[in-house]
């Protein structure tokens, strides 16, 4: 079977879905591995390297898609509407698994059923203790969350940790990260490993004595309505506007004495809640900072403008996509990584050929297109 990886296409696209290791060990367990020339330029993987690892190397997109039976992607294929429209060069049937965000694409979904592609929606992976390795979200936030601290250190006009020189004392850095998740607890140990004092806020309960045992102070809002807070699949659930309004009080208060704010707040299919009012921004210090890390989903905060930064008297706002993506090499061998673990339990050593176990939950979950439809419910049930 042939597993093709192209070069991404999409502007601001630095990663790619292979590592050489993660080729090496596909090509052991018995596949073809192509791979488009350049693709892995950003992340440090060389033509040349990855040849080293077994794999051949196309020209372009078309000759690298054109036959293949498996395509890893890191972002969904592009459709006609996108300029280069990559479903066109796929074969019927093939299998393509990639980040599609497929709860806010489903325009793109039908495209992929029309097609006839069987697709596989990797941000749709149940989280379960298997499915860690296999989690594209944990493995790209996690990297999110620390450039997110980063950012904020470069846009902000003092220093992080506590100094005391000859010269005078330079106050430690008050930085506020609000969304406890993967992206979250990692802006956490970040920002303490450079020397900051971390508050932290989340709605789900249990993130408490997770930002505790970080080092960090977590902000209460309402205990009570917190133990109600979370999904059975561990995200977040929408707050009643009551809460919202309380929520409003207690986070005003705080953010004014707040250098750096990191924002990763996010409801699965839902727009990013808003946390961060223009009211507020106001009440911040001159030179003080928010990186919103929820600016693909519309932003945590009323400012935020999509891959911008944002001067609001001062304050600088900085809402950019793709953070994992200026860690291109990380990012990338992670990823691929995932995608090897998804695929791994299912190739039949004997016949050294994919046999999808398609009852498996991680299989079922992340299934969005096949056979010409779609048919993931939850991407059905997307209006
Ligand atoms: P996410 O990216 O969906 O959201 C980020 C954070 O924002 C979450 O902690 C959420 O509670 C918080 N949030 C939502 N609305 C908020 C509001 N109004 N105010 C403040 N915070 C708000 O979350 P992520 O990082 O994907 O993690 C979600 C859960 O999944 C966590 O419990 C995590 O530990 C768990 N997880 C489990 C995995 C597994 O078992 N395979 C893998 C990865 C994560």
């Amino acid at each position: 079977m042939k597993i093709s990886i192209p070069k991404e296409n999409r502007e601001g696209e630095t990663r790619v879905a292979a590592s050489p290791e993660v080729v090496k060990k596909f090509i052991a367990m018995g596949f073809d591995v192509t791979i488009q020339s350049g693709a892995g330029l950003n992340s440090g993987f060389t033509d040349e390297i990855f040849k080293g690892a077994g794999a051949k190397i196309a020209a372009d997109t078309k000759s690298t898609l054109e036959n293949a039976d498996i395509i890893f992607k890191i972002q969904r294929l592009m459709t006609s509407n996108d300029g280069i429209n990559e479903i066109s060069m796929c074969k019927k049937d093939a299998i393509v698994i990639a980040h599609m965000s497929a709860l806010s694409t489903k325009k793109d979904s039908e495209e992929y059923a029309k097609a006839s592609l069987t697709t596989f929606a990797m941000d749709l992976m149940p989280r379960i203790s298997r499915a860690q390795s296999m989690d594209v979200l944990s493995s790209q936030s996690n990297l999110s969350g620390y450039q997110a601290v980063i950012k904020g250190a470069s846009n902000y006009n003092s220093a992080f940790p506590m100094m005391m020189t000859a010269a005078g004392t330079v106050a430690p850095a008050k930085v506020f990260i609000m969304g406890v998740g993967v992206a979250g607890l990692q802006a956490i140990a970040t920002a303490k490993r450079m020397g900051a004092i971390v508050t932290a806020y989340d709605v789900r309960a249990a993130t408490k004595e997770q930002v505790e045992s970080l080092g960090g102070k977590f902000l209460i809002v309402d205990e009570e309505a917190m133990k109600e807070a979370e999904t059975s699949g561990g995200y977040a659930k929408e707050m009643t506007e009551e809460y919202k309004k309380k929520e409003q009080e207690v986070i005003k208060n705080h953010i004014k004495d707040q250098d750096i704010v990191i924002t990763t707040a996010l409801i699965p299919g839902r727009p990013a809640p808003k946390l961060v009012t223009a009211e507020m921004v106001k009440l911040m210090r001159t030179g003080s900072v928010v990186v919103d890390l929820a600016a693909e989903m519309g932003g945590n905060c009323e400012l935020t403008k999509r891959n911008e930064v944002v001067n609001a008297n001062g304050v600088k706002i900085v809402g950019f996509d793709n953070l994992p993506g200026e860690l291109p090499k990380d990012a990338s061998t992670l990823f691929a990584k995932n995608l090897l673990n998804f695929l791994s339990p299912h190739v039949n050593s004997e016949t050294k050929s994919l046999e999808l176990d398609w009852e498996d939950e991680t299989v079922k979950n992340t299934l969005v297109t096949k056979g010409g439809s779609i048919v993931s419910e939850i991407v059905k049930g997307v209006s």
